[in-house]
């Protein structure tokens, strides 16, 4: 909070449309949020960029049919989620732009380790699917908690977009479930069996 005007009020902030000054008492901590609202999305917009990036590399490295089959659905889905973010930022005015996100480094990253460390198969499927769940887990936690800031701050269009993305990821999730538990698991599982049988 850099400027807190303490005397002279400044001469009303005309050229803004928005009226969100309406009640003086709470002004600060409304523009508190929509700042934290419009960093986060600042942040997740830069992270499905990168994503749009990693998947492929996902893809590349699986071998279950159903696992690349889910993982090029949720790459369609992610480069969609880039333009519904354009259109999110389009309706509350403000300018695109791509914060670097940590947090989805850091899980990219990590992904990429799990990929280079394990036998190809079955259980790299199954790091693969780990990894991926944490990605649409943090996800899951972003859009829920912008859904809810764009709801606060009035921005109800924005609101629906971001809800969508939600669902969305919420999908991806429930589906590298599916996939997991549906044989991956069992044979990566095996795999250790086999292993146990070979020493
Ligand atoms: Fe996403
Ligand atoms: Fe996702």
């Amino acid at each position: 909070m850099k400027t807190a005007q303490k005397a002279a009020p400044k001469k009303s902030a005309s050229k803004s449309s928005k009226q969100q000054k309406s009640n003086s008492q709470n002004s600060q901590e409304a523009t508190g949020l929509r700042d934290l609202f419009q960093d986060s999305l600042k942040d997740i917009y830069w992270a499905e960029k990168a994503l749009t990036k990693a998947i492929p590399k996902m893809i590349k490295n699986a071998t279950s049919e159903e696992l690349v089959a889910a993982l090029t659905d949720h790459l369609n889905v992610t480069q969609e989620q880039v333009t519904r973010l354009d259109e999110v930022f389009n309706t509350i005015g403000v300018k695109a732009q791509a914060k670097k996100c940590e947090a989805m480094d850091g899980l990219i990253r990590e992904a990429a380790e799990i990929m280079e460390s394990t036998a190809e198969g079955v259980v790299r499927d199954a790091g693969i699917i780990a990894a991926g769940q944490k990605v649409e887990h943090y996800e899951i936690a972003t859009y829920g908690t912008l859904t809810a800031f764009a709801k606060i701050l009035g921005e109800n269009e924005a609101a629906e977009l971001l809800l969508q993305s939600l669902n969305e990821e919420k999908e991806a999730d429930d589906k590298l479930s599916e996939v997991a538990e549906g044989s991956i698991n069992l044979q990566a599982a095996g795999e250790d069996a086999e292993e146990e049988e070979e020493q």
